[in-house]
């Protein structure tokens, strides 16, 4: 799978990885990172983690993928074609604010997907998804139906998903991501949280 650093990729294979994550025992996926700082700031928080960022689109990655942290890695990867050497590795999950084809994905219940995070999860790995406003309208449905759309679509493919749960600018603004900060600082900054485990 491609890993990347500034700019430069680097192929890694299961060995390679494996020797990455030794001694970590909660290993985080970060899907749809971004530019990776809500990785970067849970690595850097969290010594004893392993987190794991996730984006289709590299040039965003530049800045926070030159971290030296030892806990910290980035894969250029769609999460509809998640790599294979992720399978079983991930005791928790992470979506934050996604568009685009994720969103579509979880809100179409796209099997790639939906399978791709059972795939990459350990027994009881917990996931946590947040959703913004503006990216829900985008698509063409309200943020309260589009989160109980991603919920049904998770209670289907066997996740115990609670109900979902309102995230106040206040908890945005708090919120380790540069996506949440633009929220909460923008015209709409309205969001929800919807957590479970599997
Ligand atoms: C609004 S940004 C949020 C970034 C970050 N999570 C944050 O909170 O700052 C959504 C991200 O989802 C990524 N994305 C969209 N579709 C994707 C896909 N199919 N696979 C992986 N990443 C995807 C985009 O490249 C973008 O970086």
């Amino acid at each position: 799978m491609e890993t990347i650093r500034g700019r430069t990729p680097h192929a890694l294979d299961s060995i390679e990885l494996a020797a990455r994550l030794a001694n970590h025992q909660r290993i985080l996926l970060d899907l749809g990172t971004g530019d990776g700082k809500f990785a970067f700031h849970h690595a850097r928080t969290f010594p004893s983690h392993f987190v794991i960022g996730v984006d289709a689109c590299r040039e965003n990655l530049r800045e926070y993928s030159r971290a030296k942290l030892p806990n910290l890695l980035y894969i250029i990867a769609g999460a509809q074609e998640l790599p294979r050497e992720l399978n079983g590795l991930a005791s928790h999950i992470t979506i934050n604010f996604p568009w685009g084809s994720l969103l579509e994905s979880l809100m179409n219940g796209d099997p790639r997907l939906i399978r791709g995070l059972e795939s990459v999860s350990r027994s009881a790995a917990s996931i946590d998804i947040r959703l913004n406003g503006g990216a829900l309208t985008e698509a063409g449905t309200t943020l309260e139906n589009g989160a109980w759309t991603i919920h049904n679509n998770l209670l289907r493919a066997g996740w115990q998903i609670k109900a979902p749960v309102s995230m106040d600018v206040c908890a945005l603004r708090k919120f380790p991501s540069t996506w949440a900060k633009r929220l909460a600082f923008g015209r709409d900054p309205r969001a929800i949280q919807l957590s479970g485990c599997i």
